[in-house]
């Protein structure tokens, strides 16, 4: 399939709102990564995201809307909590997680009986969807396992050939995927640590937040369990910010090893391929995925330091642990 990749205009939006109506999928930038979407009430269109990403069909799809309106038109009940949320938190990188009503497919939902609802703040996602005018739901537009795109190039190199149309928008500002918050029990869960963090949404609600634990069986957000955001080539995670010791395992690999790591670190690691992430958190979360993806194509190994911790670096924490795989040192 010949993939069209278009500056987002009135032209373009037309085009992708009519693919969306006639069935057809189409990626677009959010704030966060970009997103490769299908009307959430359209089966056949649901499957080819799952097709296109090679994405196991129980791990369900976020529905994106650009009016709060249409929340009822997703979900059963639209708890106090959910509204508080939409009123202070919303557009912006932060998902909620409510009962679902019975129009939205269970392919959406991986057969859950909640669905999950966000509503983006980037002017060119909010623009794709009014022009859609329906609930659009999106994964992140990339392929199964590996890092999320936060560039039109990076879909591009995941998605070319498999979609009809890429809206080539500006780079994610985010750069990691918005914090999903499950309101469908008594206490509020966090079930993806994002860049909204757990403080934040407790200050808003005025209770208190659970975190459930890693290994807790009975988490309920399906994507976690599967492999994540993982580069080409081996990846190994360094948490300490030992140079000595980080200097000798990445001599010790025998490798053409890449270092993705903050600013600070640059000069220590003169003798190798540097990829920076910049110097504050926020930096971090809108660098990562990419510097994953550009030291892949240069290198045959990469080591991550990641020694920052806070709420909001603990969010990326959360990316770099899944992308080596669990190898840290
Ligand atoms: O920032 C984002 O959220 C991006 C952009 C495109 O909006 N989207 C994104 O989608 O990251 P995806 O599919 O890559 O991740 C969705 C996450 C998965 O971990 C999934 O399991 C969880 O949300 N999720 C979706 N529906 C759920 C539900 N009903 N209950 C629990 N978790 C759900
Ligand atoms: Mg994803």
């Amino acid at each position: 399939m010949d993939t069209s990749i278009l500056d987002i205009d009135a032209k373009s939006l037309t085009l992708a709102a009519k693919l969306i109506s006639g069935g057809d999928i189409v990626a677009f930038p959010t704030e966060t990564v970009y997103g490769l979407g299908a009307n959430a009430f359209d089966e056949c269109a649901v499957k080819k995201i799952y097709q296109a990403k090679g994405r196991p069909g129980d791990n369900p799809l976020i529905v994106h809307i650009a009016d709060k309106a249409l929340i009822e038109k997703i979900c059963l009940n639209v708890s106090d909590d959910a509204k508080k949320i939409m009123h202070s938190l919303m557009p912006g990188p932060i998902t909620i997680v409510l009962e679902k009503n019975g129009k939205i497919p269970d392919c959406v939902t991986g057969g859950l009986n909640t669905v999950a609802v966000r509503m983006p703040s980037s002017p060119e996602a909010q623009a794709f969807l009014k022009a859609c005018n329906l609930p659009v739901c999106a994964p992140s537009a990339n392929t199964s396992t590996r890092p999320s795109p936060t560039t039109w190039k990076h879909v591009a190199e995941d998605m070319e050939g498999k979609i009809p149309l890429i809206l080539k928008g500006a780079d994610c500002q985010v750069g990691i995927e918005s914090t999903v918050l499950d309101l469908t029990h008594q206490m509020p869960l966090i079930l993806r640590p994002g860049i909204v963090t757990q403080s934040e949404i407790e200050n808003v609600l005025g209770k208190k937040v659970g975190i459930p634990d890693k290994f807790d069986k009975s988490m309920n957000s399906p994507g976690i369990r599967y492999k994540h955001y993982a580069p080409k080539c081996d990846t190994y995670l360094n948490t300490d910010g030992d140079r000595e010791k980080i200097k000798k395992f990445a001599l010790s690999l025998e490798k053409n090893v890449g270092i993705v790591a903050s600013d600070a670190y640059e000069k220590s690691f003169a003798g190798f391929k540097f990829f920076s992430l910049g110097n504050t958190v926020e930096d971090g979360a809108h660098n990562i995925f990419k510097k994953l993806r550009d030291a892949e194509k240069q290198c045959d190994a990469i080591i991550i330091i990641w020694d920052v911790k806070s709420e909001k670096a603990d969010s990326v924490f959360n990316r770099v642990i899944k992308s080596c795989g669990g190898k840290t040192f």
